[in-house]
């Protein structure tokens, strides 16, 4: 990707349709696409990049089913033409995310960006504008759009396997360390830990800075750690976690996909692996059964 100027969105009060429900998904998306501009150049430019446009695509179509949900229930006559607009919308940024992916070349940064933003920005300006009346005076729509979980949405026209139910795991109260070296990567991970209703993220720069984080009293339900970092990586750092008595459970990110040693971090004590680039579905499915085993009674 080519180098961009294209300013970040800042967020105003012109963004807000005032059901909170929406601008809380559309501020996960204007911080997705914000992402975009700030990871180029980055050296891990691909993984994260690609992460970032991932979760982009995939958060997006869970917002716009419920969005339709909200306009459906609430009887908006708009609805149809609301719907294609969103399909064609949708399109246009799994191509993007798919032309990464198979040629990163191809695709610019700038004009990845300057285009992202007008879908985003105008759609929410003009369009899911003209839903709000409606939608406001009818509560039980609200509710039925609340209770659309990501993940658990129907399923998207290029069909990726079903998520498995998360609904045991209380993401709201859940207390998640992150100890990744690259702040573009922590970033985006708090994003998508965000987006689910994850409220405590600690991050940590360091494999040292995460045991100190461990040993310093806080209490954690979940930890990711990136594999590849300076001084101490990701194995070394479960090693010294495990020897010190740490049980909670341990994702471990990375690029590596050789059995053998995903073998060696399995006997380290890591429970699950994410590979990277990372995808937010991929993360809820991995997170939903580390977290679902932990809670499950020893046999
Ligand atoms: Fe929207
Ligand atoms: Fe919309």
């Amino acid at each position: 990707m080519g180098s961009t100027t294209v300013e970040n969105i800042a967020w105003s009060s012109q963004l807000e349709t005032g059901i909170a429900i929406i601008d809380r998904d559309h501020k996960v998306l204007v911080d997705l696409l914000n992402q975009v501009a700030d990871v180029i150049g980055d050296s891990e430019e691909r993984a994260i990049l690609g992460s970032v446009l991932n979760s982009l695509s995939e958060y997006t179509h869970y917002h716009f089913s419920r969005e339709e949900k909200l306009q459906e229930v609430a009887g908006y006559p708009g609805l149809e033409a609301h719907r294609r607009r969103h399909v064609v919308l949708a399109a246009q940024v799994d191509d993007i995310r798919s032309r990464y992916r198979d040629e990163p070349e191809s695709v610019q940064g700038d004009e990845v960006r300057a285009f992202l933003r007008t879908w985003l920005v105008e759609h929410i300006l003009k369009e899911d504008m003209n839903y709000r009346a409606i939608c406001t005076a009818h509560p039980e729509a609200v509710a039925a759009a609340e209770a659309i979980r990501f993940g658990e949405e129907p399923l998207d026209s290029d069909g990726g396997a079903a998520v498995r139910k998360t609904a045991s795991v209380n993401w709201s109260t859940l207390k998640v360390l992150v100890v990744e070296d690259n702040r573009n990567f922590q970033l985006i991970i708090s994003t998508i830990l965000r987006s689910l209703g994850v409220r405590s993220i600690t991050a940590a720069d360091s494999g040292a800075a995460g045991l100190g984080s461990l040993h310093g009293g806080g209490t954690f339900d979940l930890v990711l750690s990136d594999w590849r970092m300076e001084e101490m990586d990701g194995l070394q750092f479960v090693r010294e976690a495990r020897a010190a008595g740490v049980q909670t459970p341990i994702i471990m990110m990375t690029g590596y996909s050789d059995d053998v040693v995903r073998e060696q971090a399995r006997e380290a004590g890591v429970n699950a692996f994410l590979e990277k680039p990372i995808t937010a579905r991929g993360f809820l499915e991995t997170a939903g059964e580390v977290l679902t085993a932990a809670a499950a009674p020893a046999v």
